[in-house]
């Protein structure tokens, strides 16, 4: 790209960013390289290349220019210095942790992290000697009473994962790094393109690829963005020695996918808008979780330091049985119902909280749903869900 990332706007950069026609044929993407060795000319430049590792093409795992472009591409939309890809997102949240503990460490969770996270940090970073306290995600600047002089990081997920809490971040990174401990954030549901991690304090930002980059339920992929080159190299330490890398074709379906993460971001934020404000006008909803709706318990954190909603958000039914909540779900049409989020196809999850919190209430109000708002129209999305509630019944 050759103007200044700072003299255009966004949806610009999203379409510039991470390719050069010129250096390829005039070709407008990026090729795929599929790479293990890379040869060296001599033994000079064997010696130049491993005197810094982390820089060049110099093995497939180390990554080749399509990593590269997607990791260049990511980091540019949402601010940080580098990026690095990993397999998943799950991968860039394991890689991350790794990078910044050792035994003896302490680290303070957010109580509504991803579930996988915390199994992480409770049956394997236990094994390793660290401890973890889960905290209260709206815990703001009281987060000071809980850090410990071996508090080494301090992890957030805004949203939180499921019951879609909004933390206050600048707050918290405040008093973590005044005691020196990293701030890691999950920003996987505003994908940055909806929250800049770096301006509101944190030091690493940790997305799940998986989906809203990739966009299209096609591929598994991670990346971690950082706002320091120091944080760079301890990162890129941990994801090498993990032996942790993404494939090529992957990071070009993330790439594609950043083309157009603007204008599906725009219309899964008004899709699921618009399902969200129907959801609390109807009798069977005791209570829609979305932060973008002015009477949500984190709406003011959100539109002070948020840009955008996605299309993921939460509902608690009225309490119905669960025969006739499952007989509502498997009426659907157009919603599916799977694991993960982000792609361009409607989705619906029941879940339930039990054991997922610890230092917060894991009581359920009523059967609790999980809905992401894909592209279609919402009309019809609509139409589906009032077919199904014809099915719930008390
Ligand atoms: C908030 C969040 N972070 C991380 C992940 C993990 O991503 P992946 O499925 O790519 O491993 C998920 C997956 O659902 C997620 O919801």
């Amino acid at each position: 790209m050759k103007r200044k990332r700072s003299d255009i706007k966004e949806a610009t950069l999203l379409a510039h960013v991470g390719r050069d026609p010129a250096a390829n044929f005039g070709i407008i993407n990026p090729p795929v390289y599929h790479a293990s060795t890379v040869l060296f000319p001599n033994v000079a430049a064997i010696e130049e290349s491993n005197k810094d590792p982390y820089s060049g093409v110099r093995y497939g795992r180390y990554g080749t220019p399509t990593t590269f472009a997607f990791e260049e591409a990511v980091a540019a939309l949402d601010g940080g210095a580098r990026g690095i890809q990993v397999s998943s997102g799950q991968a860039a949240i394991t890689v991350g942790l790794l990078a910044f503990l050792k035994g003896g460490d302490h680290l303070l969770m957010t109580d509504t992290a991803y579930q996988p996270t915390r199994r992480f940090c409770d049956h394997f970073l236990s094994r390793f000697g660290v401890e973890t306290t889960y905290y209260d995600p709206t815990i703001g600047t009281g987060i000071a009473k809980l850090i410990r002089p071996n508090t080494k990081v301090v992890y957030l997920e805004s949203p939180g994962s499921l019951t879609f809490e909004v933390q206050d971040v600048p707050a918290i990174a405040a008093v973590a790094r005044k005691h020196g401990a990293k701030v890691l954030l999950d920003n996987t549901w505003a994908s940055g393109l909806y929250f800049k991690p770096f301006q509101h304090g944190a030091d690493v930002a940790i997305y799940a690829a998986t989906k809203y980059i990739v966009g299209h339920s096609d591929a598994m992929l991670g990346m971690i963005t950082m706002g320091s080159v120091d944080d760079f190299k301890a990162i890129k330490s941990s994801a090498s020695t993990l032996g942790n890398s993404a494939g090529p074709d992957d990071c070009y379906l993330g790439l594609r996918g950043l083309r157009t993460i603007g204008v599906r971001m725009r219309q899964h934020q008004e899709n699921g808008l618009v399902l969200a404000r129907w959801l609390q006008g109807r009798p069977e909803v005791a209570a829609v979780r979305h932060p973008a709706l002015p009477n949500d318990a984190g709406h003011t954190i959100w539109k002070r330091d948020f840009t955008g909603a996605s299309g993921l958000f939460g509902v608690v039914l009225q309490p119905y049985a669960k025969a006739s909540v499952d007989a509502f779900l498997d009426s659907l049409e157009l919603f599916g119902m799977g694991f993960s989020w982000g792609g361009f196809e409607s989705l619906i999850i029941p879940f339930a909280l039990n054991g997922q919190r610890t230092a917060t209430s894991d009581k359920e109000p009523g059967p609790m749903l999980r809905i992401h708002a894909g592209l279609e129209d919402p009309d019809d999305l609509i139409k589906d869900l009032e077919r199904g509630f014809a099915k719930l019944k008390k």
